[in-house]
């Protein structure tokens, strides 16, 4: 197999191409650098720059690198980003899908693994969300991955491609300093900005009905949803059938809000109390994800804790600052 991780210089994608390649998987990363840090790919792995909403692009990668599996990671990924501006989303998440598909089918790739979100479910009112959770997104970037959900699988059963979506919950932590996220979208990050500001943490909301008011959340560590990618990849490089497979990524154990930013501030050292704002609209009281299915499809259990994502992101954030 030869493995094309589209968006691979990105964040969770340079895990992916990371823990591809140095389990002996053949990878080329394709990346538009619009988001890239590319300096994050191991050595050995081709970067091609070009857009997944270039057919011709994808074809000539295909073709040239004899592509037989695809790990597809390129989106555009911000919620707020998202609710201002929906056409690029659609565009860019929906429709660079499309054309990512049409090239595989032009070239006769059979394999798709997806990065999907556990923002399809939206803000469902259960204890703990199974696949079979019915989905809801509750802005558009939720609505692309679920959009591309459908369309993943409606193209694999029109053209005889398995395909893979992995519903990642919320990711944080590094595998080396170097790799770390350089943005300031998620919670983690969020909080390290501000008491590099010399800031205390924000809550938003702690009157929500869970354990101590604030919002619960599953966290996985990116170690493991790269290892869970490339487990999931080499079932579907083993798989003779088509067919297709939706499954969560996290640990399925809820972390609040308030219990993250205590860890944050063992962590850093910087312990200082956090101020409570008023609730965020959209915000859903818990987001605790199942992780049975996943363990059951592709023997895969998240291994790493809440305290080591925190740990790992710090060194990647004091790294990142340093420069
Ligand atoms: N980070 C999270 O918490 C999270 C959670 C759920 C799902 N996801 C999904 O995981 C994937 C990767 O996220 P990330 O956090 O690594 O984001 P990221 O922004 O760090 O990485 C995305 C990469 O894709 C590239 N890219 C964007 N549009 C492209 C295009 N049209 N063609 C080619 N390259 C393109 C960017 O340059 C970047 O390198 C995305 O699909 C995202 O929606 C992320």
């Amino acid at each position: 197999m030869t493995w094309l991780i589209t968006g691979g210089a990105g964040y969770i994608g340079a895990h992916v191409a990371r823990s591809m390649a140095g389990a002996g998987e053949e990878v080329v990363v394709l990346d538009d650098l619009s988001a890239a840090v590319p300096e994050r790919l191991p050595a050995g792995v081709p970067l091609v720059e070009g857009s997944t909403l270039d057919g011709a692009r994808l074809r000539e990668v295909c073709a040239q690198y004899g592509v037989t599996g695809v790990v597809h990671l390129a989106a555009r990924k911000q919620v707020a980003e998202s609710v201002a501006d929906p056409t690029r989303y659609y565009r860019e998440n929906v429709g660079g899908l499309a054309t990512l598909l049409d090239a595989m089918t032009g070239a006769g790739v059979k394999r798709l693994l997806f990065s999907s979100s556990a923002a399809v479910y939206g803000n469902p009112d259960v204890d703990l969300i199974t696949e079979d959770t019915p989905c809801a997104p509750v802005n558009p970037y939720g609505e692309t991955k679920l959009a591309g959900e459908w369309l993943v699988r409606a193209a694999g059963r029109a053209h005889g491609i398995s395909t893979v979506c992995l519903r990642y919950f919320n990711v944080a932590g590094a595998a080396a300093p170097e790799l770390a996220d350089t943005g300031v979208f998620n919670i983690v990050p969020m909080v390290f900005d501000r008491l590099t500001r010399d800031e205390a943490p924000r809550i938003f909301g702690d009157d929500y009905p869970t354990p101590d008011g604030t919002c619960v959340r599953d966290y996985i560590h990116v170690a493991d949803l790269a290892e869970a990618h490339l487990a999931a990849a080499r079932r579907l490089a083993e798989g003779t059938r088509p067919g297709d497979l939706t499954l969560n990524i996290g640990r399925g154990e809820g972390v609040s809000v308030r219990e993250l930013i205590t860890v944050i501030g063992e962590v850093t050292g910087d312990r200082r109390a956090p101020v409570v704002e008023a609730r965020r609209p959209g915000d859903a009281p818990r987001a605790v994800g199942s992780a049975e299915r996943a363990a059951r499809e592709l023997g895969w259990r998240a291994r790493r804790d809440v305290r080591e994502m925190v740990r790992s992101a710090w060194e990647g954030w004091r790294l990142h600052h340093r420069r």
